[in-house]
Formats: C-alpha cells, structure tokens, sequence
C-alpha cells in the first residue's frame, strides 16, 4: 500500500487489534504485567485488574495468554464477555467447554460438580487450571458468586483454579458488595492512564515494530506532535492509536514525511468522537452553530497552504 511505502513501514502501525508485538510495556502497564504473571505462578487464587474503557486490558490479557501458552503448563480457558451467557447454566456451559468438556449435566449445581470433578482430574495430572474473563464488569451477581465457588475448590496447599478478571471499573462495587469474593481477590491492580514518557514511547515502539524493528525508526512525529497527541487523548492508549493512525494518513494524503504539531490538531480537531474529555471519559467534540467542530480550521484551505 502506497501508504505504508510513504513511511518505510511494512505493516499497519496503529491497528485496533490487541496485537502482542505491538505491546509497549508502559511504566504502568509492565507493573501490571509482572505481578499478574507473578499472582498466576504463584496460584494466588483471583487476580482482578480494573482500568477504564481503551486502557489496555485486553492487550495485556492478549500478552499474558501468548507468554503462558508457550510455557506450556497450563489449562487455560477464556469468557471473552459473560454478558454472552444469559443463564448460570449457560455460563457453565461455556467455562466446561473452554476446557475441553462437553457437559451432560443439566442443572447449575450438576454442570459445577462435573467441573469440579475436571478441577481434580487436572490436579493429579499436574496441569494448572487458568480461567480468564475479560468484560469483567459484565459479570452478574451469581456469575460472581460461580467464580466464587470455584475458588473454594482447593487442596490443603494448592487451588485447583485460578481466576484473572480484567473490567472496567464498575465491577469494583460489584466485588465489594460480596465481601466473601472480595477477600478471594488475591492480586488487584488499577490501569491508569500514560504519561507523556510513556505516550512518547509507545508511539515510536509501534512504529518500529511496524518497520520490522529495522533500524531506522526515525521520527515520523515530531515532538511538538506528540505533546499534542498527549494532551488531547489524555494518555488513553485507545485514543493515542487512534489519534496517531489520524495524523499519519492525513500526513501521506499530504505528502508529509512527518507529523507535527499543527497537523496532528487539525487532525484530532475533525474528530467527532475524541475518546476522552478531562476525566479519561468518551465524548463527542463540542460543536458550534455552524456544526464545525470548535478549533477545526478549514481543512481545503489547510491542503492548499501545505501544498504551497
Ligand atoms: N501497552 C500498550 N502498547 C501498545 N498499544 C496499546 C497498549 N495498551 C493499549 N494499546 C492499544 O490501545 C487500544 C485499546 O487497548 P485495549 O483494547 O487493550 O483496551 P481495553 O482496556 O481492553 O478497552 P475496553 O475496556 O474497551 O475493552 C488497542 O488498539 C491497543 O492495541
Ligand atoms: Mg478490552
């Protein structure tokens, strides 16, 4: 695509996806990282990680599963979202049939006996049982009081499962109304959002990663840029991806070989949807009488004077 060609890149740098190579181990992120990892190994029962929409849970959950899978010692199975299961029976369903099972059971407590059963099984065959949730705040009350549940199946030494829930913040009221759940949670972490180190730092990995960590990750934005890109995504990862994949097709239509600051807020101006307001929040831009975007200049005129 001419697009990439434009700036030496080999692959789409700023893609949605959670995509492991392009995990940049921010201060707060690697933190996260190393003591959910630690909290698994250690078997220290339920690990709850809460950070607002587009902070980066999935991407470290995506990080995580890459790293156990190669290791090898685990049983893992995953609920992309709970809100998926309407019924316990149908959440039970799901979590047997992650791990292989295909349930005959027909009732809630039948479907956690045969699970059980499993958790037991795995345990004389030495494998170690992880259950990962993502959407975590999905969860209904008697889902939690499932996972609850399960964390009570262990030995005189060891559990039998492990839980990692990553959420958004509301499932924090949630975990603290069930104080029986909430003194399961054996590791917690809060995500919060970057800093300008750290901005800085994940934009230029994913542009190396992009150019095949060839050596030549020369600055496409400038510094000016980022401090803008900084500033208006409020450190939200999801919105700086966003922001810079803006500012890069925006610069290749221009003919630009870099980002500056003055593009980068012409740019993020057209944005309907920022991402973020002052509270790391989604919003739309404000919009004035006429229906520009406040802020937003002429984006012909714009063109005409950087063709100029
Ligand atoms: N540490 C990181 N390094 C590189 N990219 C990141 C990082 N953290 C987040 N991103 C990028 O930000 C975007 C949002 O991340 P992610 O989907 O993991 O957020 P989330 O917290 O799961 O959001 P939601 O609450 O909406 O599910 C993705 O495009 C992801 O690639
Ligand atoms: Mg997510």
């Amino acid at each position: 695509m001419s697009y990439y060609r434009h700036f030496g890149l080999e692959r789409e740098p700023f893609g949605t996806t959670p995509d492991p190579s392009m995990f940049y181990k921010t201060l707060g992120h690697e933190d996260c990282y190393e003591r959910l990892k630690l909290a698994v190994h250690l078997q220290r029962g339920l690990s709850v990680i809460i950070g607002d929409v587009g902070y980066g849970k999935t991407t470290i959950k995506v990080a995580l599963l890459q790293e156990l899978q190669a290791e090898g010692e685990y049983e893992i199975g995953i609920v992309n979202n709970p809100r998926d299961c309407r019924t316990d029976g149908q959440f039970l369903r799901s979590v047997l049939g992650q791990f292989g099972l295909t349930p005959e059971s027909r009732t809630a407590l039948d479907l956690t006996t045969e699970f059980l059963r499993h958790l037991e099984a795995m345990h004389v065959a030495r494998r170690k049982v992880l259950l990962i949730i993502d959407e975590g705040q999905n969860c209904s009350s008697s889902q939690l009081e499932i996972l609850r549940t399960f964390l009570s199946f262990e030995t005189p030494t060891e559990k039998l499962i492990n839980v990692v829930i990553f959420a958004q913040p509301e499932l924090e009221e949630k975990i603290l109304r069930k104080r029986n759940l909430a003194q399961r949670v054996g590791m917690d972490h809060k995500l919060n959002p970057l800093n300008r180190k750290d901005t800085g730092g994940l934009i230029e990995h994913r542009i190396k990663m992009a150019r095949f960590c060839r050596l030549d990750a020369s600055n496409i934005y400038t510094e000016d840029a980022i401090d803008v890109i900084y500033e208006r995504s409020h450190g939200i990862p999801r919105a700086i991806t966003n922001f810079c994949a803006d500012c890069l097709i925006e610069a290749a239509f221009l003919q630009l070989d870099t980002v500056d600051a003055a593009l980068a807020t012409e740019v993020i101006g057209r944005r309907i949807f920022t991402g973020a307001d002052e509270d790391g929040r989604t919003v739309r831009q404000v919009q004035t009488t006429l229906g520009i975007p406040e802020g937003v200049v002429d984006m012909d005129e714009a063109r005409a004077r950087r063709r100029a």
